[in-house]
């Protein structure tokens, strides 16, 4: 009798384990491609009013993209990958760099912090954590 009890508890316990790795649902996934794709244009503007020395637009670009790396932060988190999750709260807080560099005038000082988000967006998909995360249905 105890021997079966202790069967049955540990199948209890080894389902409820299954399903508490399932960390994400597809639609997660789908709003962080969506973000994905959201980024790269707020990329490309940084890039274009950089290029232009055009410092407000600078920094109107860059709160953009700090507001969707911030959700970005927190779906890699979720994820439970901590070097994903390092890699996006670099990615975050140069892009907050860039703002508020922009926002005081220091144009070199933005340049240099725009070439570290575009090094750690790539340093992310060079890891491909995609390959590493719990999808569920
Ligand atoms: C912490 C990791 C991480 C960071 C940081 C990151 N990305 Fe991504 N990105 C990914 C992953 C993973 C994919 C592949 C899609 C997936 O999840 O299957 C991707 C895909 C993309 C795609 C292709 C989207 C598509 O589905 O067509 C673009 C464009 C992109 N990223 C742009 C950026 C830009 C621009 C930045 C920086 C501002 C950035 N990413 C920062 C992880 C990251």
């Amino acid at each position: 009798m105890r021997t079966i009890l202790i069967l049955i508890a540990v199948s209890i316990l080894g389902g409820a384990a299954a399903a508490a790795d399932v960390v994400l649902r597809p639609a997660e996934v789908a709003a962080h491609k969506q973000r994905m794709v959201d980024a790269e244009g707020h990329q490309y503007d940084l890039f274009e009013s950089l290029q232009a020395n055009a410092l407000p637009t600078t920094a109107k670009a860059a709160d953009k993209l700090v507001r969707l790396l911030a959700k970005e932060q927190g779906y890699w988190e979720k994820g439970g990958l901590d070097d994903a999750t390092a890699l996006a709260r670099r990615n975050l807080a140069a892009a907050r760099e860039v703002s508020t560099a922009a926002k005081a005038g220091k144009l070199d000082e933005a340049r240099a912090a725009f070439a570290e988000v575009q090094a750690t967006c790539v340093a992310c998909h060079e890891l491909h954590p995609e390959n590493r995360l719990i999808i569920g249905r």
